[in-house]
This record gives structure tokens, C-alpha cells and sequence, in this order.
């Protein structure tokens, strides 16, 4: 039992596989890390998903629930900080908790970080295979049906069949961008900062244009009467958080790139939680300016940036612009979600806790190459066979995790290990942590039943996987045995 538990020591270096001699290149610097940060998080959450909430659950008051999920991702933001700086490895919140919860609560991380990056990068791409066939439409250029979206689809909690083979566009798009990553991470991030400019760009347009077309009365009543349990009031504002907190997930797959960061001690904080404030401070106006522009009522459509430009015929010229920015956005949230998911695989892969082939790094190109067409070919799969509805709930029950345990784990080392060298501090830690364990928690509380027993199925299946190879194999439990 108490091998179950067994803590990594926090300076330990990465194992290596035996063997290999190839390790991860360090190329990134911290305008890479705010880019990366900015890529993964501005998204479907935004483009797709805020329309819906607003018009659904918390009104003009979503603005408050963007408000309240940003600090809850900025109480889990400094966490993530002070432990990527501290210990910069590829495992992200799965290594943090082996150094501080031990061997079985980090493989509970790490398989639920697959809900997090894997599933997010398959429901994004779901997500941009609708926008992009959306928009070729208008120009007449047809996909065939059954190309277009998986064979069925899940509708008040019903399978339904489409009469489609699967999704095309969702495998091309996971194709291409595992083609990138698997080239070198230099490549992948320098793309990223390019498109990463291109959809900054749109939304600050959308905001600065938008601004002008607000009408002040749209926000009256700020917060709806309530009608329901989660529908306006109150509680429709805090379901409304827990629904956009989608919007905030990505900021901390920047830490998986943190082996790969030239200066990571200065640089891991900057990245994660300038990107998130960039991030926010956009959501924030994002959203004030939509819902000033249309009344709530009309934003719950899934491209709910185009409709509210569609409202405004001066405007017409921007839809285009901002269709582009969320086709070009939503590839970069995959692109971060799979250059992360391999990078945690790797480090497992280095504990011992999974096969020898995730932690191969490419001789030429230093990149965790087998674990990223793993990653991709798994991931296309569920993106072509798989409803959008289905895939995207678990991915923020995922990432609650993590960052709940990211936020115990940054206080529990500071009693367990107080000398350890720590470039950055979480400030007033002791308040901090807890805040930020206890935000994530109410998230998850909020979170309808299925996304628990999702949780609890997932965590079922990795525990199998775990007593099946990796607690057999773990490097650190031989080596203590020996
Ligand atoms: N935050 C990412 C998005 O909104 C996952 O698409």
C-alpha cells in the first residue's frame, strides 16, 4: 500500500530511456510560451460555446462568469508557475504530483490529463471541421454527407445515427498538425505565433468595431430573473462559469513545454500566466461587446461571433474575418492540446509507468515522435466517429482535476520541502492553494452527473492499466526494491 505512494524526488533527473541518447531540444523562449498559451486557450470556448451560455444560463452576466472562471484558472495559473519552474519537465501536473502525492494519485493525474489534451484536441477538431465546412459552403464547395461528421450523434442523452461514414475534415486537420509537431517543436511554435497573431488580431477587430455598435440597454437586466436551478440568477452565472471555463483550458499545456524552455526558471511563469491574462482581459471584452451588441436571447447559435456581426451590416466585412480567425484559432488549440498530450505520455513513458516506445525522442527532428502519431492516430479516430457533445464535457472534468491537484501540491510541498529552491512563489500561498483547490471543486460540483460518471468510468479503465504495467514496471519503485 504504502508503495502506491511512493514520491519521486523533486531534483531527480528525467530518466532516459535506455538506449537513447537523444534528448528534447531546448529552443523556447518566453515569447514562445505566451504564443502557445494564447494558442491553446482562445478556441471553441469563444467562438462556439460563450453564445450558448449566455443565451441559456447566465444572460449578460456572462461577463461575471468569465470573471469568475478566470480567477479560478488564475489561482491554478500561479500554482502551475511556481511547479514548472521548480521542476521543468514535460509531465506537467502528472510529474508535480509524483513529487508531492506519489506514484498512484500521478498516474490519476496523468490519465486524467488525457481527458484534458487528447479529448480536447479531438473535440476541437470536430469543432473545426464544422466551421470550415460551414464556410466553404458559402462558396459553394460541398463535402459529400457522408464525409461530413461521425455516424451518429448524441441527442438528449440518445445516440442518434446520421446515415455518415465519419468525420473527414477532423482526421485531415489532427493529419496535418501531428505532421508539424512531429517535426520539431521550433516549428510547431513558430506556426502557432503566427496564427496566434492572425486570431488576436480578429477578436481584438470584433471588440474595437463591435464597441462602437453596443447598445447599453442589451445589458438590462445585467443578470436575468432566475427561472431554474442554473438558468439566469445567481446560479445560472456560476453554471454559466463552469461552462466557459472551457474557454479558459489550454494556459497550462505551456507546462508541458517546460523541458524545452532555454530559461525555465524565469520563463515558465511568464508564459502561463501571461497568457492568461492576455486571455482573460479578451474574454472579458469579448464578451461585454457581444452581448451589448445582440440581446442574449439571439446569441445561443454555434457561431455566435459571426451572428452577432451578422446583425450589424456595416460589420458584413468583419464575419468573413472572424470565420478565418476561428478556423485558424481552433487549429492551434489542437495544435498545443497534441504537442502536450505526447510530452506527458513521454514523461510516464521515462517513469517506467508506460511502454518504452512513448518516451523515443526522434534522432534529427528531437521530438517525442512515436508518441505523437500515437496520439494522432487515437485522436483522429474519436474526432471521426465520435459527437461533438459527447467528447467536450469530460474534457473540462479532466483539467478540474489537475488543477486541483496542481493547487494542493504546491502547499503541500512548501511543509513537506520548504528549502527547495523555488524561482517563483506562489504569493500568500497558504491562502492561495486552498482557494484554488476549493474553486475547482465547485466546479466540478456544478458539472452535471454524466461528466461524474465519465470521470468515474475513465479513472476505472486507468487503474486497470496501471496494475496491468505500470505499477510492474515503475523505474523508482525497482529502484528502491533493489
Ligand atoms: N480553451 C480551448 C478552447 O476554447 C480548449 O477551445
Amino acid at each position: 500500500m504504502k508503495n502506491l505512494f511512493i514520491t519521486k524526488p523533486v531534483h531527480a533527473e528525467p530518466h532516459v530511456v535506455a538506449g537513447e541518447e537523444v534528448s528534447l531540444a531546448k529552443t523556447l523562449n518566453w515569447r514562445h510560451l505566451i504564443m502557445l498559451g494564447i494558442g491553446a486557450v482562445i478556441g471553441a470556448g469563444i467562438f462556439v460555446i460563450t453564445g450558448t451560455a449566455a443565451a441559456e444560463h447566465a444572460g449578460p452576466a456572462i461577463i461575471l462568469s468569465f470573471v469568475f472562471a478566470g480567477i479560478a484558472c488564475a489561482f491554478a495559473a500561479l500554482c502551475y508557475a511556481e511547479f514548472s519552474a521548480m521542476i521543468p519537465v514535460s509531465g506537467s501536473a502528472y510529474s508535480y504530483t509524483y513529487s508531492t502525492l506519489g506514484e498512484a494519485v500521478a498516474w490519476f493525474v496523468g490519465w486524467s490529463l488525457v481527458l484534458e489534451y487528447l479529448f480536447a484536441a479531438s473535440t476541437v477538431a470536430v469543432g473545426w471541421a464544422g466551421y470550415t465546412l460551414s464556410f466553404l459552403d458559402q462558396f459553394g464547395l460541398h463535402l459529400p454527407a457522408a464525409l461530413r461528421e461521425a455516424p451518429f450523434t448524441f441527442k438528449h442523452e440518445e445516440f442518434v445515427w446520421t446515415g455518415a461514414w465519419f468525420n473527414l475534415p477532423a482526421v485531415l486537420i489532427i493529419g496535418a498538425i501531428a505532421m508539424l509537431c512531429y517535426r520539431g517543436i521550433k516549428e510547431s511554435a513558430t506556426v502557432n505565433a503566427v496564427i496566434v497573431a492572425l486570431k488576436v488580431g480578429v477578436v481584438l477587430l470584433v471588440v474595437i468595431f463591435g464597441a462602437h455598435y453596443v447598445h447599453p440597454d442589451n445589458w438590462h437586466p445585467f443578470i436575468p430573473e432566475n427561472q431554474a436551478p442554473g438558468v439566469y440568477g445567481w446560479s445560472g452565472v456560476f453554471r454559466g462559469a463552469s461552462i466557459v471555463f472551457f474557454a479558459y483550458i489550454g494556459f497550462d499545456a505551456v507546462s508541458t513545454a517546460a523541458q524545452e524552455v532555454k530559461n525555465p526558471q524565469r520563463d515558465m511563469p511568464i508564459g502561463i500566466m501571461g497568457s492568461l491574462f492576455i486571455c482573460t482581459l479578451l474574454y472579458i471584452a469579448m464578451a461585454a461587446v457581444l452581448t451589448g451588441m445582440l440581446p442574449y436571447t439571439k446569441l445561443g447559435t454555434a457561431e455566435p461571433v459571426a451572428t452577432a456581426l451578422a446583425a450589424v451590416p456595416q460589420l458584413a466585412w468583419l464575419k468573413t474575418a472572424a470565420e478565418l480567425a476561428a478556423i485558424a484559432g481552433l487549429s492551434t488549440v489542437i495544435l498545443v492540446m497534441m504537442m502536450g498530450q505526447p510530452r506527458i505520455f513521454y514523461a510516464m513513458a521515462n517513469d517506467g509507468l508506460l511502454p518504452k516506445t512513448f518516451g523515443k525522442v526522434h534522432p534529427k527532428f528531437r521530438t517525442p515522435h512515436r508518441a505523437t502519431v500515437i496520439v494522432a492516430v487515437i485522436a483522429a479516430v474519436m474526432a471521426a466517429f465520435l459527437p461533438i457533445s459527447l467528447l467536450g464535457d469530460v474534457v473540462s472534468m479532466g483539467t478540474l482535476v489537475a488543477f486541483a491537484t496542481v493547487s494542493a501540491g504546491v502547499l503541500i510541498l512548501r511543509y513537506t520541502q520548504p528549502d527547495l529552491k523555488r524561482s517563483f512563489r506562489v504569493p500568500m500561498a497558504i491562502l492561495v492553494c486552498p482557494l484554488g483547490v476549493l474553486a475547482c471543486l465547485a466546479l466540478i460540483w456544478i458539472m452535471p452527473l454524466r461528466n461524474w460518471l465519465i470521470l468515474l468510468v475513465w479513472t476505472v479503465i486507468g487503474f486497470v492499466v496501471y496494475f496491468s504495467y505500470g505499477y510492474k514496471h515503475s523505474k523508482l519503485r525497482k529502484a528502491q526494491q533493489s
